[in-house]
């Protein structure tokens, strides 16, 4: 998957005025909330040793950081090839339609700009000198922090797959009111989860789900509220101890009187962690 010109361009515009005017029609992501200044970026949430062995048979290292601006392009690539596999994309077949891979990756790049997403990296010298690069993008967390005012916003988009896939998502986050439910005026969500395919079933994606937990206790936000739609992510967040607010089987779902990801297997499930 190559990143698109436009991506690219809108990356560099970041710091322009116009670019703003982008972030706030196309995502729903909070106009007010900011990343506490204090806190360094990017820092490092967390550090573990892998099950993933290298020639010798020593574990890898790894570690969870925000992503650093010189990686957005990088991790917006990876994003693309990561999400291939993950369900409503492939029963939707998003990725054969050009408008739509270019919707998710410039919502995935605004996003970014947030300052919230977290990579998970091989933190190990001997094996990237084994490999023989600097940077090994083990997996990625598209973060986003949303309030009250900007939930309810459904980012409009060129590719109609695309577009289909997020008013699938708003019709099932609609079905609960977490404002009211935990008290809480902003939270923190997932708009992408993904790891590379040769570092799956090792954990990666457990520890960036961690770090999330992690970085939001830093950042004073009181709850996490992801909508996850695959076996292993549902898990996932079993482990970390988020609950389930809702769980919508894909072939129950309707948008519009269309059944959006036809022949999905398995549910949409929200869930939530507060964050103390
Ligand atoms: C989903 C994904 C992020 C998981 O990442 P990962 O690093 O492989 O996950 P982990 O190794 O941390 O943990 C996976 C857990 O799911 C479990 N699991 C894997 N496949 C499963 C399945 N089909 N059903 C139930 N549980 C499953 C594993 O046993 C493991 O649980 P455990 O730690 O209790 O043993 C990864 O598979 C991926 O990138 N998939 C493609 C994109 C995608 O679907 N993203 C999710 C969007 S919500």
């Amino acid at each position: 998957m190559i990143i698109t010109k436009q991506a690219l361009q809108l990356a560099q515009r970041n710091v322009k005025p116009a670019f703003k005017f982008l972030l706030e029609r196309n995502t729903n992501l909070s106009r007010t909330w900011k990343r506490p200044e204090a806190l360094a970026h990017p820092k490092i949430w967390r550090r573990w040793t892998g099950r993933f062995k290298v020639a010798d048979s020593t574990p890898v290292q790894f570690r969870i950081q925000d992503v650093p601006e010189e990686l957005f392009e990088t991790v917006v690539v990876h994003m693309a090839k990561g999400m291939r596999d993950e369900p409503m994309f492939s029963a939707l077949g998003l990725w054969d339609d050009p408008a739509s891979t270019r919707a998710m990756e410039e919502l995935w790049m605004e996003t970014l700009q947030q300052r919230v997403s977290l990579v998970a990296l091989v933190d190990d010298t001997r094996y990237l000198r084994y490999l023989g690069t600097d940077n090994v993008i083990a997996g990625v967390n598209i973060l986003g922090v949303v309030d009250k005012d900007s939930a309810h916003i459904v980012p409009k988009v060129e590719g109609s797959k695309a577009q289909l896939f997020l008013d699938a998502l708003a019709a099932v986050e609609r079905r609960v009111d977490v404002f009211a439910r935990y008290g809480v005026s902003h939270y923190l969500t997932g708009i992408g989860l993904a790891v590379a395919r040769e570092f799956r079933g090792l954990g990666v994606g457990t520890e960036l789900v961690r770090g999330r937990i992690n970085m939001g206790r830093a950042m004073g936000v009181p709850l996490t509220v992801t909508l996850f739609s695959n076996p292993a992510s549902h898990a996932i967040a079993h482990t970390v101890g988020m609950e389930v607010l809702s769980d919508v089987p894909f072939d129950r779902l309707s948008v519009g009187g269309r059944v959006p990801f036809p022949g999905a297997r398995g549910s949409m499930r929200l869930m939530a962690k507060r964050i103390e």
